[in-house]
């Protein structure tokens, strides 16, 4: 068995799925000097997230985050493809894609022929079992959860979950990464939604019977928690900005996982997603996003 590669080792980091998540990856590990490969299923979806990467960074310049140089070279560090052969110098590959459990497995069992046998692969699953995960591929020792917040430049937590066979250096690697890349890492054990989803999934979903039992409107129920906890958005604007498809997969986790009725998803969540008013990104959930202002839809 070959021994995980120390943080000094990773120069090339493999990105799977270039959506608001893997982006946001990219952006970091880029502007923290890694060489960043992106691979998603169509070229349009890569031409949008370097685009997005180059908005973001171009906003942080424009508020004095970040210096133009600093911007200029860490754009030329991103390169984009549409297949795993980009992967196969990378010291390290995370996988970004859709919460749907059965998507990450075909992409695990298809990755694994492309890698050195050193390469560490990590998930950026929000729910999903990290030990089962792993059971696909080649390397379960190897195999780890390096679970980002979104927006992933703004937010400064990584959870980092060890499966069950996750050896320590690759632990440690992630963990040093973690801090490489400006973030700090918490551990956290191999259970559904680790932490912070098993604590903020349940209020968002709670938010949601509220306004399906009629307790308060949208933006009541928003500014309560906004004015009322000091909560940076409310729970529905927070919702839309995860993905209420996100926000489902996240509770039947729960759900199923814990085998308990406190995680049931809220059926008007499910409506929601069901009518693929997913959020923002969809341009319609708890709110319009499609007028000027977010107008709240119930
Ligand atoms: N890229 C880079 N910078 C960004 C950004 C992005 N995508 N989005 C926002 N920013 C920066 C802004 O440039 C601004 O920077 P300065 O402080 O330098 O001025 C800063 O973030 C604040 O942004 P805004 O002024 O535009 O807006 P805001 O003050 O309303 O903050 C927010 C926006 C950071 C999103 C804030 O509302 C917030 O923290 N919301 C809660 C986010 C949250 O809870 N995330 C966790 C979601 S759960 C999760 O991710 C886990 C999961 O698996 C589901």
């Amino acid at each position: 068995m070959t021994t995980a590669p120390t943080p000094q080792t990773i120069k090339s980091v493999g990105i799977i799925g270039g959506g608001q998540m893997g982006s946001g990856i990219a952006h970091v590990c880029a502007l923290a000097g890694y060489d960043v490969r992106i691979t998603d299923v169509s070229a349009e979806a890569l031409t949008k997230a370097v685009a997005g990467i180059d908005a973001n960074m171009t906003r942080q310049v424009a508020r004095g985050r970040v210096t133009e140089e600093a911007k200029n070279a860490a754009m030329k560090l991103i390169s984009t493809a549409p297949d795993y052969a980009i992967f196969k110098d990378c010291d390290f590959v995370i996988e970004a894609a859709t919460e749907r459990e059965e998507i990450k497995r075909e992409i695990f069992k298809k990755l694994t022929p492309y890698l050195k046998p050193s390469a560490i692969i990590a998930t950026n699953t929000s729910s999903i079992s990290i030990t089962r995960l792993a059971a696909v591929t080649d390397r379960p020792e190897h195999f780890i959860g390096m679970h980002f917040m979104n927006p992933v430049p703004v937010m400064t937590l990584v959870e980092v979950i060890r499966g069950i066979a996750t050896d320590e250096p690759t632990f440690e690697t992630v963990r040093d990464m973690s801090v490489k890349l400006g973030k700090t890492p918490v551990a956290a054990e191999d259970f559904p939604a680790f932490i912070v989803n098993r604590i903020l999934l349940p209020m968002i979903n709670e938010a949601i019977y509220v306004l399906h039992e009629g307790v308060g409107s949208v933006e009541a129920i928003d500014n309560a928690m906004h004015l009322g906890a000091n909560h940076p958005m409310g729970p529905l604007a927070l919702a839309d900005f995860i993905g209420l498809d996100t926000c489902l997969s996240i509770m039947q986790v729960l759900y199923e996982g814990l085998a308990d009725s406190k995680y049931r998803p809220c059926p008007l969540l499910v409506k929601y997603v069901e009518a693929g008013w997913l959020g923002k990104k969809a341009g319609r959930g708890f709110y319009d996003y499609r007028g000027e202002k977010p107008v709240p839809t119930r």
